[in-house]
């Protein structure tokens, strides 16, 4: 059945599955913190909540936010660099907004 959907038509069923407000896109905690700066040090929980902020506000302008487990969090920095040109960020705000997603990929429960 390869073909049989469009890749409009895929976007509009995941579109459904997507949360409607950013109450499902969790704010970090001071584990979330500890755990990331072990991979990334210096992380703190100030700069995981900007880029929360961040993702809030420069990624829900065409379409309903992904939550953070919705996708694998090493699928995360790919999907964010995929949304580069069409959110008009800068290459930090992308690192941050990537590192956001994914170090609460890791802990959120399933979508
Ligand atoms: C100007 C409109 C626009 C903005 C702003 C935008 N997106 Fe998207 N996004 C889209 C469209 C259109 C699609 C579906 C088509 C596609 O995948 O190319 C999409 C799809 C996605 C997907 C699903 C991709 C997949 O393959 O599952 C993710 C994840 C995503 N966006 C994340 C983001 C993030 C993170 C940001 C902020 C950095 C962002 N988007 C900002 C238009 C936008």
């Amino acid at each position: 059945m390869r073909g049989c959907c469009s890749r409009f038509t895929f976007s509009l069923i995941t579109g459904a599955l997507l949360v409607g407000c950013a109450g499902l896109i969790p704010p970090p905690t001071d584990a979330d913190a500890l755990r990331a700066s072990a991979r990334w040090p210096g992380t703190t929980v100030g700069a995981l909540t900007e880029a929360r902020r961040l993702y809030i506000d420069h990624c829900s302008g065409c379409h309903n936010l992904y939550t953070p487990a919705s996708h694998p969090a090493d699928k995360w920095p790919k999907l964010v660099a995929n949304m580069a040109v069409r959110a008009k960020v800068d290459n930090r705000q992308l690192d941050r907004i990537a590192l956001y997603l994914t170090v609460m990929a890791e802990t959120s429960p399933p979508p």
